[in-house]
């Protein structure tokens, strides 16, 4: 592990049974309470993608906590990507699969200028549904996917295969 990665991983907590029997919950919450590691964090996640990105993609609401620091390590700005029904303005909205039902990601149409290029940064990737539904999102708005780094992978459900079968390059900077 790099030391940024092995420092966050020395600060992810596992909860047993949570939030249902038979789930083990990945707890990233004392990432984000301690400074020097969501610094950590943000440094790994944008760095592999350095020079190639003009603003983050903040996935609601985990996911803006990651794309606040990373804002503030790599000068670029965030894209908000909000969940149905919070964005005041005109916006596209891409549905996606929850293990109930659906739920829906949105952003504010012309929010950022024509092709530029977001990297999408999200604190897990399980399934990959969140992520992809922000990458389509950012298509269909005229932007490019510059790629998707997350904190935490799980491997096993599919999402990395999910992202790169859509030709989206995925950096994770640890994988349980
Ligand atoms: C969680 C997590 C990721 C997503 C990963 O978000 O923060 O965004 O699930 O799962 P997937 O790869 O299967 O889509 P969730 O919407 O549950 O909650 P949040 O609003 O707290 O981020
Ligand atoms: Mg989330």
């Amino acid at each position: 592990l790099s030391p940024e990665a092995a420092l966050v991983d020395s600060l992810i907590t596992t909860i047993p049974n949570f939030p249902e029997p038979g789930i083990d919950f990945r707890d990233l919450t004392p990432v984000f309470a301690d400074g020097p590691a969501l610094a950590a964090l943000a440094r790994g996640l944008v760095a592999p993608f350095e020079g190639r990105f003009d603003h983050i993609g903040g996935l609601e609401a985990r996911g803006f906590l990651i794309a606040g620091a990373a804002s503030v390590v790599s000068g670029a700005g965030v894209l908000s990507v909000r969940k149905a029904g919070k964005l005041p303005r005109a916006v596209l909205s891409q549905e996606y699969a929850l293990e109930y039902g659906t739920a829906a990601l949105e952003v504010h149409i012309g929010q950022l200028p024509p092709e530029s290029r977001v990297l999408i940064v999200d604190d897990v990737l399980a399934t990959g549904g969140t992520a992809l539904a922000a990458a389509n999102l950012i298509e269909r708005a005229g932007w490019r996917v510059a790629g998707i780094a997350v904190a935490l992978e799980l491997g096993g459900l599919g999402g990395r295969a999910r992202l790169e079968g859509r030709g989206i390059e995925t950096f994770s900077l640890l994988t349980y």
